[in-house]
């Protein structure tokens, strides 16, 4: 299919140069959306955790690797270190209060399952459990880690993947103070869109 600029005419004005910035002003433009997920892990004793993350990725398709950063302070940062596994959940939008739950309160504090009321059901490849409530789940063996600074980043390799049939479809998004989509561009396999920064 052949490139069209319709949407889209690079050009900058004058005004528009770039000037010095300071970092957290600099990153908005990309900070937001993030895509969400909760990742389970569980301690030497077996016992499960959730954490929710904005900080993942698709490092490798061959193998598949998700990549994870986690605070080197968590409780879910020991327990993948300790056990070298976790299951990447993707919640929909209806987890958003259970999201946020699992984002702001410690394992070292609170047992988030009773709290959240999560279902856990065993994984087939790994200790920590699937959620039930979420639309997919990927269980993980961590295949390499990297520190960087304050966080840790696992490179975890998918060896099991799940799909539920829920009636929620909604991904849950961390955005920014605009909001919005706007599809600009699309050939058969991507579709490029903008989001307000
Ligand atoms: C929407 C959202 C996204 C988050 N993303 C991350 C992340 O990518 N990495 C991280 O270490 N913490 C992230 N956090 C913060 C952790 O979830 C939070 O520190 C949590 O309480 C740690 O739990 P734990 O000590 O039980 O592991 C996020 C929180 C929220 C609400």
């Amino acid at each position: 299919m052949k490139p069209s600029r319709e949407n889209y005419v690079p050009h900058i004005h004058e005004d528009e140069i770039m000037k010095p910035q300071e970092l957290t002003r600099a990153t908005h433009a990309w900070g937001a959306p993030e895509r969400i997920a909760l990742v389970s892990s569980v301690d030497e004793a077996g016992k499960p955790n959730l954490i929710a993350v904005g900080w993942a990725m698709c490092a490798g398709m061959e193998p598949p690797v998700i990549a994870i950063g986690l605070g080197s302070k968590s409780h879910s940062c020991a327990n993948v270190t300790a056990t070298g596994q976790f299951v990447f959940a993707v919640p929909g939008a209806d987890l958003a209060a259970d999201v946020l739950y699992c984002g702001s309160h410690s394992g070292r504090e609170v047992d988030k399952f009773a709290a959240t009321g999560f279902t856990a059901t065993p994984a087939s490849q790994v200790r920590p459990p699937l959620l039930a409530e979420c639309l997919s789940n990927l269980e993980c063996r961590v295949i390499a880690t990297q520190d960087v600074g304050d966080h840790r980043t696992f490179f975890g390799e998918v060896v099991a993947a799940w799909t539920s049939e829920r009636q929620e479809q909604r991904a849950l998004l961390l955005v920014g103070d605009g909001g919005g989509y706007e599809t600009l561009l699309r050939n058969d396999i991507f579709r490029l869109g903008a989001v307000r920064a």
